[in-house]
């Protein structure tokens, strides 16, 4: 067999760039589960971590501290039968936004701080009832307490599970940090009024289509199994409006469940779960997809029409979340001039009106993209082909160097 030859120290270097950035993530990401798994007495806390899908938003976010809580002390925070969005606020309030060593524990200046929690990211908390009174006691004990419980420190610091600095600190303390606010009942599934949320939330316009064309019910009856919902903010769907105007009943009601996900997805999910989604509108003759993009923080919802970026979220409260967007998602199905098309008129003439409306055949996708490229390569530029097949080969060539 011939030995690899040809690789120049170039495409060596960019190999093995390309070998580091697949591995990096990989073997430095903390795993909350992982950490806690060496650990029996820590497998309810760890369990509810999990079932909350607090477990991802932990493994997501560096400098963080997690209070751990043994399973005599979670069997007291299970005697409340609390739902399971009030378990997952007490519990997002054992984690701290900050990191704390056993070192800087026992270095708080002025012997006492209040530090802010996940459960006062999340937005839930009202006021300061999100944030944990650290406090140094007498005799080296550190004390833990909600700051919305009374000035009571309930809690004591037990001992260090595991450090990385300044990644992640799991700390085991005595007992459950108890708060009104964090503990107060969630809405059940059932609960969930989807239209008048959204109405609250400066999606007013939004909520009235879809309660217009009747897609409110489909919208409702997945809220139960987890619900992700996409909402164009007021002023976004007005600028929509002449485009709605132009669709049939039919074409807006796919339009308006094109916005919905029917699985919970948090946004720690987003970042970590490239690809495609179904949506609400998808059934066996019409895909109504988009593609889910991230770049570093910030998601993105690729239709093929149209590139939209998630601004915020409105409610996260598992099975729901609602996120506000930046544009009308328009899926390819109702919407055939791309931007790529746009920039070469002759790709998408005479098609938009045809397939606008029923179901298209596989591929429209295609089209306009291989019509870019091809012109793309007449003038004598690599298109986006060419570049491809060159990754192709070079991860070829890192495989065969990797076997080797
Ligand atoms: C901390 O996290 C960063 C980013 O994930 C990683 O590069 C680094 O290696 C981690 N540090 C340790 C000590 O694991
Ligand atoms: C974390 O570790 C658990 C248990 O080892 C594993 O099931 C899970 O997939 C891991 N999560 C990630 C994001 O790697
Ligand atoms: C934390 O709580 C203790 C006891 O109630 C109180 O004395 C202290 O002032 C609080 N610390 C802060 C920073 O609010
Ligand atoms: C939601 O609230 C609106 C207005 O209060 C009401 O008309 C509608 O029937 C409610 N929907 C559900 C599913 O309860
Ligand atoms: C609406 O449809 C008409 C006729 O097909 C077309 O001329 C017009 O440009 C469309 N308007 C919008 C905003 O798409």
């Amino acid at each position: 067999m011939k030995p690899v030859r040809p690789l120049s120290a170039v495409s060596l270097g960019v190999s093995l760039l390309v070998l580091l950035l697949v591995a990096v993530p990989a073997t430095h990401a903390h795993n909350i589960t992982r950490i806690l798994a060496k650990h029996p007495q820590f497998s309810t806390f760890n369990h509810y971590l999990t079932v909350t899908h607090l477990a991802g938003e932990i493994n997501s976010r560096l400098t963080i501290t997690v209070l751990a809580l043994d399973n005599s002390a979670m069997s007291s925070i299970l005697d409340k039968h609390l739902s399971i969005g009030s378990l997952k606020n007490l519990l997002s309030l054992h984690v701290l936004v900050d990191y704390f060593g056993t070192k800087k524990l026992h270095q708080i200046g002025d012997g006492t701080t209040l530090t802010s929690t996940m459960f006062q990211a999340t937005g839930a908390a009202a006021g300061t009832s999100g944030y944990v009174n650290i406090t140094d006691l007498k005799g080296g004990k550190v004390g833990f307490g909600a700051e919305d419980n009374g000035g009571t420190l309930d809690s004591v610091f037990v001992k260090s599970i595991a450090e990385i600095p300044y990644n992640i600190s799991v700390l085991q303390i005595s007992k459950a940090l108890s708060s009104p606010e964090a503990e107060a009942p969630m809405p059940g599934p059932s609960d969930f009024n989807l239209t008048t949320i959204l109405r609250k939330q400066g999606c007013e316009a939004f909520a009235n289509l879809i309660v217009e064309s009747g897609a409110d019910k489909t919208f409702e009856e997945n809220i139960e199994g987890g619900l992700t919902v996409f909402c164009p903010g007021d002023t976004t769907l007005s600028a929509f409006a002449p485009k709605y105007k132009n669709l049939t009943k039919s074409q807006k009601l796919s339009l308006l469940l094109y916005h919905g996900v029917p699985v919970y997805q948090s946004m720690q999910m987003l970042r970590s779960n490239n690809g495609l989604m179904n949506t609400l509108a998808t059934n066996g003759v019409n895909k109504y997809d988009f593609t889910v993009q991230n770049d570093g923080e910030v998601v993105t919802l690729e239709t093929k029409v149209v590139t939209v970026k998630i601004t915020g979220t409105v409610i996260d409260e598992d099975p729901l979340v609602i996120y506000k967007i930046d544009k009308v998602l328009q899926p390819r199905e109702l919407f055939k001039a791309t931007e790529a098309a746009a920039a070469s008129p002759k790709a998408s003439k005479g098609k938009s009106t045809k397939e606008a409306d029923g179901p298209v055949a596989d591929s429209p996708e295609g089209d306009a993209a291989d019509a870019t490229a091809d012109s793309a390569n007449d003038a004598g530029v690599v298109g986006p082909r060419e570049v491809r097949l060159g990754l192709g080969v070079m991860l070829g060539l890192v495989l065969s160097v990797v076997v080797v």
